[in-house]
C-alpha cells in the first residue's frame, strides 16, 4: 500500500480478551495474557507497515472497578511488557508514550513507565501511545483545568481558546488526530477513547476477539479505510 494511503494515526480498542478466555473455559486473566501477546504482534506489524502513530487502549479509568485479581493480572502484564521493552529498544525503532493518569499506578510501574519513555525518546519510528488509566472525558477536563490555570496566571485570555490551541492541552499534544479507530470483539462503542481527537476518525468494527485479531485483519481495516471517502464535514 502506498504510504500516502496509510492513515497517519490508528487507534485500537483491544476488546474481547475476557470472552476469548471464556470460550476456552479459562480464567479471564488468560485472555489478557493472550491479548498482551497479540498487542506485541500487532504493534510490530503496524510499525513495519509505516504507520506513524498507534494508540492502544490498554486500561481505562473504569477498569479499576474489575475484580482485584484481574486488575493485578493486568498490572503484571504491563510490568512484563515494559521490562521487555527496555531490553528490546536496541532493535525496535518505536517511541513509547503514555496517555492517561499514570500517577495512580504503583510506584514500581511508574518507575518503569518513566524509564521506557526516556529510553525510547530518541527513537525516530512509530510513536506508540499506551492509553493507561485513560479516559477521554478525564483528559478533556484535565485540559480545561490547565487552560483555566494559564488564564488565572495571566498567560492568556478565555477568548484565546481555539480548537487548535486546546489540542495542546491534551495528552496527544503535537500529534495528528486519529484517522482510523478499530474495535474488534463486536462491540460498537467509543467507550471514552480519544473523545476529542476522534471527531473525524473513521471507525471500523470487527467481529473478532482481540487475541484472534491478526496482522491480516489490520490489513483489512486499512483497506476499508482506504475505500471510504473522508469529507471532514465538506461535500
Ligand atoms: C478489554 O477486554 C481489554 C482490557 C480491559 C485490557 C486490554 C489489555 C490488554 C490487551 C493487555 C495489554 C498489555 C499490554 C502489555 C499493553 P475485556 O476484558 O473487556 O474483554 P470482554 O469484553 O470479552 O470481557
Amino acid at each position: 500500500m502506498a504510504e500516502s494511503m496509510l492513515p497517519a494515526h490508528v487507534g485500537i480498542i483491544m476488546d474481547g480478551n475476557g470472552r476469548w478466555a471464556k470460550k476456552r473455559l479459562q480464567p479471564r486473566t488468560l485472555g489478557h495474557r493472550a491479548g498482551a501477546q497479540n498487542f506485541r504482534t500487532i504493534t510490530r506489524y503496524a510499525s513495519k507497515l509505516g504507520i506513524k502513530y498507534l494508540t492502544v487502549y490498554a486500561f481505562s479509568t473504569e477498569n479499576w472497578s474489575r475484580p482485584a485479581e484481574e486488575v493485578g493480572a493486568l498490572l503484571r502484564l504491563f510490568k512484563d511488557y515494559l521490562e521487555e521493552a527496555l531490553r528490546d529498544f536496541m532493535e525496535e525503532n518505536i517511541r513509547v508514550r503514555f496517555i492517561g493518569d499514570v500517577s495512580a499506578f504503583p510506584q514500581e510501574l511508574r518507575k518503569l513507565i518513566a524509564e521506557v519513555e526516556e529510553a525510547s525518546a530518541p527513537k525516530t519510528g512509530m510513536v506508540l501511545n499506551l492509553a493507561m488509566n485513560y479516559g477521554g472525558r478525564a483528559e478533556i477536563l484535565r485540559g480545561a483545568r490547565a487552560f483555566a490555570a494559564d488564564v488565572r496566571a495571566g498567560l492568556c485570555q478565555p477568548e484565546d481558546l481555539t480548537e487548535e490551541r486546546f489540542d495542546r492541552y491534551l495528552y496527544t499534544a503535537g500529534q495528528p488526530a486519529p484517522d482510523l479507530i478499530i474495535r474488534p470483539s463486536g462491540e460498537q462503542r467509543v467507550s471514552n477513547f480519544l473523545l476529542w481527537q476522534c471527531a473525524y476518525a473513521e471507525f471500523v468494527y470487527f467481529d473478532i476477539l482481540w487475541p484472534d485479531f491478526k496482522p491480516q485483519d489490520l490489513d483489512r481495516a486499512l483497506e476499508i479505510y482506504r475505500s471510504r471517502q473522508r469529507r471532514f464535514g465538506g461535500v
